[in-house]
């Protein structure tokens, strides 16, 4: 496998693209915009700076790297070479299943089909194809070229060839895969989230106060971010839409997002995309600040 195409050049898409291109391959990187597309090589180009910067490599690699990018705005031109799709779209089911449909249309019979979805069904998204055995879940961790996880999901048909392929090739980007089965949130969000969300209900119960419950967690169990400031660094709106999946999809009331949560989301407070959720962003700031509202 050489020639990769991803679709979608966002946070995600970037970061894949990125680390295909830093270990060798061939990317082409699609979106519908040039403008999106601008942005995401800029991204990549101060990204690859970064661990210049840092010793991870050398200047050499990071200008292989950007070479190795092509940057497509069409799907059908982008993926005809493919060996390996990935698709890192919005998470809209109506708009996977319509892009999983073109993509089965144009690519080689030989290709695989991978969704970086976050919960969206593999099952279903491979319903949208002819090939369902060649369909799979590749789902990358933010920041891509920092985090190693791949969480592999084999859908209901996903063939043995396919998922070794698949976690083989992870390997080859110095990353840990990691198979799981296609249920809701699979393995990563459906443990992930419900601690986000038992978090913005002891936030909203009024136990304990924004900085309070992140510092519990980041310095009594070690994790790198409160489970507050991981939710802005998702996004809300990604969030609750986890959650919701989780809830329709096991039925179970335990999983029923926060109120709070759903609130800022409708005020339009996702995070660290929208400048504030539960700490306030200012451009150029990596200092910390408790959003005004819950200030006590
Ligand atoms: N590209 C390249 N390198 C990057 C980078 C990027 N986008 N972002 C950070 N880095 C590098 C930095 O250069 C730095 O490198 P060194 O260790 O060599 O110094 C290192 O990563 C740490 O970065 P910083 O010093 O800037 O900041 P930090 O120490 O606060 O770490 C962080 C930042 C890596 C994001 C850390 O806070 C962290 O691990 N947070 C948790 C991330 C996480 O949980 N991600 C999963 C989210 S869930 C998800 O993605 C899936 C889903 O379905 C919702």
């Amino acid at each position: 496998m050489n020639n990769i195409a991803v679709i979608g050049s966002g946070t995600m898409g970037n970061g894949i693209a990125h680390v295909f291109a830093q270990y060798g391959y061939k990317v082409s990187l699609i979106d519908i915009s040039e403008d999106a597309l601008k942005k995401a090589l800029a991204t990549i180009e101060k990204n690859l700076s970064r661990q210049v910067e840092k010793g991870a490599f050398t200047a050499e690699v990071k200008q292989q790297a950007l070479s190795h990018i092509n940057t497509f705005t069409s799907i059908k031109d982008g993926i005809s070479q493919a060996d390996l799709i990935v698709e890192a779209a919005t998470e809209n089911v109506d708009l996977k299943l319509r892009i999983f449909k073109d993509i089965d249309e144009g690519a080689k019979p030989s290709a695989i089909l991978a969704s970086n979805t976050s919960s969206i069904s593999i099952t279903k998204i491979a319903s949208a194809t002819k090939r369902p055995e060649k369909v799979i879940g590749m789902h990358f961790m933010n920041p891509v070229p920092v985090m190693k996880l791949v969480e592999v999901i084999r859908g209901y048909a996903t063939s043995h060839d396919t998922t070794k392929a698949v976690m083989e090739l992870s390997k080859k980007l110095e990353k840990i895969p990691v198979e799981v089965n296609d249920y809701p949130g699979f393995i990563a969000n459906r443990i992930l989230m419900p601690m986000i969300n038992e978090a913005i209900y002891s936030l909203y119960e009024g136990v304990a106060g924004v900085y309070e419950i992140d510092t519990v967690m980041k310095l009594g169990m070690a994790h790198p971010m409160g489970p507050l400031q991981l939710a802005d660094f998702i996004g809300l709106d990604v969030c609750l839409s986890i959650l919701r999946v989780l809830h329709d999809g096991f039925g179970n009331p335990k999983y029923a997002p926060c109120p709070l949560l759903v609130n800022m989301v409708q005020a339009g407070h996702k995070g660290v995309k929208s400048g504030s959720g539960f700490y306030e962003y200012k451009q150029g700031s990596k200092e910390l600040v408790v959003a005004e509202r819950f200030r006590y």
